[in-house]
């Protein structure tokens, strides 16, 4: 199928002993943005990382654009065109914004995002770009851990709670950049916690509970009686 971006296939994923994915199966088409939604230790953080590379599922696998990719590290994928903004931001703090923004463009391909192209979608990390990370404000550091995915010029782009702690008008401008992300040709795939977010900024859901999919589709065609079912498992 060409217009596949993703296929997770069965995936079943550990850490040691613990299973923390059990025969997680997903499909995702260019272009499209998809939420992954689901309570704390529902295992969307590990989905991302068996996608983007940086665990490899002992059991199914990971297809990118109809290739398999399970077990190929995240640094290769990168330069492929898949990439992370990871839970928790990881900036490197005692490097500057624009250094931050440098080590995104590693495996850089070829496209419309460079460091101007990242200033001019968030205009503050110009403003800021001599400091070091450690002195970007949280919101600031969320901007530039989106701005140093897309310095690679991804054609996938994964996003683990980008939204998490800051404040609402904050999130509102990063959803508007997500929204301008998609807009651009990327397929992008969001992590959030803020349900209700998340569902109007996205083609479709998948919900996890407990490491498994309990539920997707579109958000128009679930109502909230089932998501929350399918959210707590109740
Ligand atoms: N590095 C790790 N070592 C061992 N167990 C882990 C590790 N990372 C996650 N887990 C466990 O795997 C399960 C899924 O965790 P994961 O981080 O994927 O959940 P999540 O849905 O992203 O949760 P949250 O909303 O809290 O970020 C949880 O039970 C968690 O405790
Ligand atoms: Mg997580």
């Amino acid at each position: 199928m060409t217009d596949r971006a993703l296929s997770v296939e069965s995936v079943e994923v550990y850490y040691g002993e613990f299973q923390a994915l059990f025969g997680v199966s997903l499909e995702v088409a260019g272009g499209e943005t998809v939420a992954i939604i689901g309570a704390n230790g529902a295992g969307k953080t590990t989905l991302l990382r068996a996608i983007s590379g940086v665990l490899a599922p002992r059991r199914g696998r990971v297809l990118y654009r109809g290739a398999a990719i399970s077990g190929i590290p995240a640094y290769t994928l990168c330069g492929r065109g898949i990439s992370m903004v990871p839970e928790g931001r990881k900036i490197f703090p005692s490097l500057t914004t624009e250094e931050n923004l440098e080590i995104g463009a590693f495996a850089r391909r070829r496209g419309h995002w460079d460091r101007q192209a990242v200033y001019r979608l968030f205009p503050i990390l110009q403003e800021r770009a001599r400091a070091p990370g450690s002195d970007l404000s949280g919101g600031e550091q969320q901007m530039l851990a989106i701005g140093r995915a897309l310095m690679s010029n991804p054609d996938v782009i994964l996003m683990d709670e980008i939204s998490l702690g800051l404040a609402p008008l904050i999130v509102r401008e990063l959803y508007n950049v997500v929204r301008r992300i998609a807009a651009a040709g990327a397929t992008v795939i969001l992590v959030e916690q803020d349900v209700s977010r998340v569902l109007k900024a996205v083609d479709r859901v998948y919900c996890l509970l407990e490491g498994k999919v309990s539920l997707h589709g579109r958000p128009s065609e679930l109502s909230s009686e089932q998501i929350s079912r399918a959210y707590f498992g109740v």
